[in-house]
């Protein structure tokens, strides 16, 4: 036998007791239990070529019959489970808390000493101190005194909106922005090229652009990081030394701006001010914990309102007969002379049951974001490895046509009750998320959306564009994105619904 073959056979011998040996571990690491069931793993590559790119929880969804309340599948080294029923994500992320509350590790992010950022931070003592801090700030009875700022830069946005209509997606993120930046900071931006919310959003796009799997190769093979910089492949080290350097900016900018302005006696109420306040009256928050738990606002609360808001344009061109409804409702009270107001909303069930079916109907994170176990732990005789990935297919709850009848359809209605009352539906809150990761800023975006909504409609008749013919160009109810989903761009007809309504986008309105 030649010296090759006997190399070749020792390899094969040596690879296939290797093998062996793993899957003894493995066995009994979790005692014969089974994984939950999923698609069949190859060797090395694991379901690396089952994993759905494209809507991925519809897929989820379908192989919610096959595979169960709970499946899972082996990418490169990563465990991932994905829970399809209301009653497993109640149970372990909520009930289970303590072990399926971190977030998977990034290597990228932890080259960038993103650490500090709440959305994408690990489970420890940073994140605790940083959550209690914005769920205080962020509470149900704090959000309403920001109300004000949310109706004067409402206001602004409309318009912008009359100033350049076929632009509103943009005025929308300019909104948004600008709302946020005001709340938090008491700062307002500059309408164009602001240097603050231009490197907040230069922060967020470079944390999208990169955490997709396939954009960089460091986050599946992280021994990469250790390489030197010189060789080929490694332009991600600058990447990450330039998104630290952003990241410090985004976080300590508008904080300094803050504290600045409490010295001279100047500063306006903000989510900062306020809990500066209360750290310098004896709280123990530390000063750099509120800057970063601040500074991780712009990441989670800009894209996330901007996609909810972009649906409501598609919807209102692809439902007009519920664009007439609800302003006919919002006439009925505001007389059309004024524009409405929250104090309003108690008299506008169908426009406030619109807001609820925009969280449904396309949701803006169908699968959350992205939960992973501290321990290993065991589920209705299934194994779930410490370091698992867990995706929760929320999509599937409120898309299930048992609980919403042609879930497809946009439907107000299906949120109002028979005596015309708007219902209080609990599983609307998965859009949110579970347990200690729930949303922190879903009370803003309650009201966000309910006087942005009933501002447009007011104001505004939202349809199809025409082409230069004078025919209508066709609009496609298609969505992009992996965590985060948004309406693919669209062009939409923009006009004020009288020249009374386009008075009362001009008018200056009292927002005190
Ligand atoms: C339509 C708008 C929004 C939707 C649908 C949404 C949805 C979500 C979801 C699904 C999560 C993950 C929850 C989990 O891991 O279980 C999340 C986390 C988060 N959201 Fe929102 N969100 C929205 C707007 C906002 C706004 C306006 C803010 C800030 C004012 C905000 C701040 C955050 C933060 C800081 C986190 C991370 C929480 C943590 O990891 O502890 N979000 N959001």
């Amino acid at each position: 036998m030649s010296s090759v073959l006997v190399l070749t056979a020792s390899l094969v011998v040596a690879s296939a007791v290797l093998l062996l040996l793993c899957t003894l571990h493995d066995y009994r690491k979790r005692k014969g239990l089974p994984y939950p069931p999923g698609p069949t793993p190859l060797p090395v590559i694991g379901n690396l070529l089952d994993i759905p790119t494209v809507e991925s929880w519809v897929t989820y969804t379908e192989w919610e019959k096959k595979y169960g309340e709970i499946m899972s599948m082996q990418v490169l080294g990563n465990f991932i489970v994905v829970l399809q029923s209301y009653k497993a994500m109640k149970d372990l992320l909520e009930r289970r808390g303590q072990i399926y509350s971190d977030r998977p590790v990034s290597p990228f992010f932890d080259m960038m000493e993103l650490h500090w950022a709440i959305p994408i931070a690990r489970y420890a003592e940073q994140w605790r101190s940083g959550r209690r801090a914005l769920d205080r700030s962020l509470r149900q009875s704090a959000a309403v005194l920001y109300r004000p700022i949310q109706k004067a830069k409402a206001h602004a946005f409309l318009k912008n909106l009359l100033a350049r209509p076929e632009d509103f997606r943009e005025h929308l993120e300019h909104f948004q922005g600008a709302m946020l930046m005001a709340i938090t900071y008491g700062y307002d931006v500059e309408e164009r090229h602001d240097v603050h919310l231009g490197k907040a959003r230069e922060l967020s796009d470079l944390a999208a652009s990169t955490v997709l799997p396939g954009a960089l190769l460091v986050n599946d093979l992280p021994f990469l990081r250790h390489l030197p910089e010189w060789l080929p492949g490694m332009d991600f080290k600058s990447l990450a030394r330039h998104g630290r350097v952003l990241a410090e900016e985004v976080v300590n900018g508008p904080f300094n701006f803050v504290k600045e302005a409490m010295e001279k006696g100047t500063a306006r109420p903000s989510l900062a001010r306020e809990s500066l306040r209360e750290s310098q009256d004896g709280s123990q928050m530390a000063e750099r914990d509120i800057a970063t738990a601040l500074g991780s606002l712009y990441a989670g609360g800009s894209d996330t309102t901007v996609s909810a808001l972009s649906s409501f344009f598609l919807m209102l061109v692809l439902y007009p007969s519920v664009q007439k409804k609800a302003q006919a409702e919002l006439d009925a009270v505001t007389g059309g002379a004024r524009l409405p107001d929250f104090d309003d909303r108690a008299n506008l069930p169908y426009v406030d049951a619109l807001c609820k079916e925009l969280l449904r109907w396309r949701m803006v994170t169908p699968l959350g974001l992205p939960h992973a176990t501290t321990e290993d732990d065991v589920y209705n005789g299934l194994f779930i490895p410490k370091g698992a990935i867990v995706l929760a297919n929320s999509w599937a709850i409120l898309h299930d046509s048992s609980l919403y009848p042609e879930p497809e359809t946009f439907k107000p209605e299906r949120f109002i009750t028979a005596d015309g009352r708007v219902k209080d539906d609990h599983l609307l809150n998965v859009a949110f998320g579970f347990g200690k990761r729930l949303c922190p800023g879903r009370h803003i975006v309650d009201s966000t959306l309910f006087i942005v909504v009933s501002f447009i409609l007011a104001t505004f008749s939202v349809s199809k564009a025409k082409d230069d013919y004078g025919y209508e160009i066709p609009v496609e109810d298609e969505y992009t994105g992996m965590q985060l989903s948004q309406p693919v761009p669209f062009k939409c007809s923009i006009v004020p619904r009288t020249e009374a309504t386009k008075g009362l986008i001009t008018d200056v309105i009292a927002t005190e």
